[in-house]
């Protein structure tokens, strides 16, 4: 049989990466898909910068429209980023009933139900294994592995950049800027660096995990986000000498009311197996009702780890091109029409336990007030540590863990805390997750 004609889309680090794949596991891929999987074309900014992969037999372009609009090209991968230029070129791939191959999470968390939707009608896919935890097989994993299940809770780490940061923060005690710095000249990092350190690319990450989750729309604008950028060095410190470990974790769960869908960095039980997800890797837990826990654990980000994803949507995309549309598998797992209108809750409605850090007067009565403030919130203390203050300084730095509570009453307890006249500046917090089987 011919084999299958792509145009790609950017020849950047996994625009290179997929070429690279594709060329050297030629026979393999053919051997799984039925045909040969071949770049005919790709589209690049530069034509002259010097790349990661070998680029002959390729027709090469600076006009990605050429690509999508070349009658030769079947499929179309778009691995350009961003969502303005790639939301039309996908769509025109789309309209011109061309399958098409993406691993831009953005893309897929803003504007995924109006693109499904129209891959719907046109009755073609839009495959996206790549967009979640580079090469990390999540989206096939829920939405087919898991498919008997009942999923109850979802968490993961799922920014490379992050934990890589996290991880050389602790381990090495390296500051941020020179972690973040090496990340980038690693290719693991956003083109906008603040995506990764603000946790945007995690909640574009977790939009679309809770959405084939939960069988909900794409909702990025209702998650929660917030990144590593604001995490001192002393709170890793008090992290490990309390047994845990901060990881930017990416959370949804489903709860009675509606849907938890938070980004944030979370103290977590040293022991607990994603604690001890290092480094660039990625790992996410999923709690069915059926299975129990899961782990699935890879590269997050890197020019063949995500390659290696990008390539395997181009296999299933060929598998399926003699499959009737209407017995593929469903973009967001669920049938379109059995999508669920369950809300996504507010932060405010999240219950976590806390990890507190205040700098108090070091004078006798101080903590009682404290812990009478947190108890009329009902918030209950579970460890409190004083870091002894340097010889003759008046305030002293306390830590302190709570049991759970509604975010809400934390916010209002905070508040009261801050406001006594012992208390000086603000109080640092971070949410404390105990995942069951964790
Ligand atoms: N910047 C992302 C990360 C790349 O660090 O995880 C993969 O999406």
């Amino acid at each position: 049989m011919k084999p299958i004609r792509v145009g790609l889309l950017g020849l950047g680090t996994v625009g290179g990466g997929t070429v690279n794949v594709l060329a050297r596991n030629r026979e393999e891929i053919a051997r799984r898909a039925g045909r040969a999987i071949e770049v005919v074309q790709a589209s690049a900014r530069d034509l002259g910068k010097a790349r990661i992969c070998d680029t002959t037999g390729i027709e090469l372009t600076t006009d990605p429209f050429a690509v999508v609009d070349n009658p030769a090209v079947e499929v179309v991968v778009e691995l350009i980023g961003g969502t303005d230029l790639a939301r039309e070129l996908v769509e025109r791939a789309v309209a011109a009933g061309k399958h098409v191959v993406t691993a831009n999470k953005a893309l897929i968390a803003h504007h995924g139900n109006t693109i499904f939707e129209a891959a719907h009608r046109a009755g073609v896919t839009v495959a996206f294994e790549a967009a979640v935890a580079g090469g990390i097989p999540i989206i096939k994993a829920i939405r087919e592995g898991l498919a008997g299940n009942r999923i109850e809770w979802l968490a993961g780490i799922i920014n490379g950049t992050s934990n890589f940061i996290l991880t050389e923060m602790r381990s090495a005690g390296r500051a941020f800027d020179d972690v973040l710095a090496e990340a980038q000249r690693l290719g693991y990092a956003e083109a906008d660096p603040t995506f990764d350190v603000e946790g945007i690319d995690a909640a574009h990450k977790l939009t679309i995990l809770a959405a084939i989750a939960f069988g909900v729309p794409l909702a990025f604008d209702r998650a929660y986000t917030e990144g590593i950028s604001r995490i001192a060095p002393e709170d890793v410190g008090y992290a490990e000498q309390l047994g845990y470990r901060i990881k930017h974790l990416g959370i949804a769960r489903r709860r009675d009311e509606g849907i938890e869908l938070r980004v944030h960095p979370a103290l977590v039980p040293a022991s607990a197996i994603l604690a001890n997800v290092d480094g660039v890797m990625n790992a996410v837990m999923v709690r069915g009702d059926a299975i129990g826990p899961t782990l699935f654990y890879g590269a997050g980000a890197g020019a063949e780890p995500t390659a290696s994803a990008v390539v395997a949507d181009l296999v299933d995309v060929v598998r399926a091109l003699t499959t009737d549309p209407e017995n593929r598998v469903p973009h967001l797992a669920f049938q379109p029409d059995a999508i669920s209108d369950a809300p996504i809750l507010p932060v405010a409605q999240a219950r976590t336990a806390y990890y507190l850090r205040m700098t108090a007067l070091d004078r006798p009565g101080v903590l009682a007030d404290i812990a009478t403030v947190l108890g009329r919130a009902g918030i209950s203390i579970e460890a409190v540590v004083q870091k002894e203050p340097p010889q003759g300084a008046e305030f002293a730095q306390l830590v302190m863990l709570t049991h759970r509570v509604l975010e809400r009453q934390m916010d209002e307890a905070i508040a009261a805390v801050e406001a006594l006249s012992s208390i000086r500046g603000s109080v640092t917090r971070i949410r404390v997750e105990h995942l069951e089987g964790a």
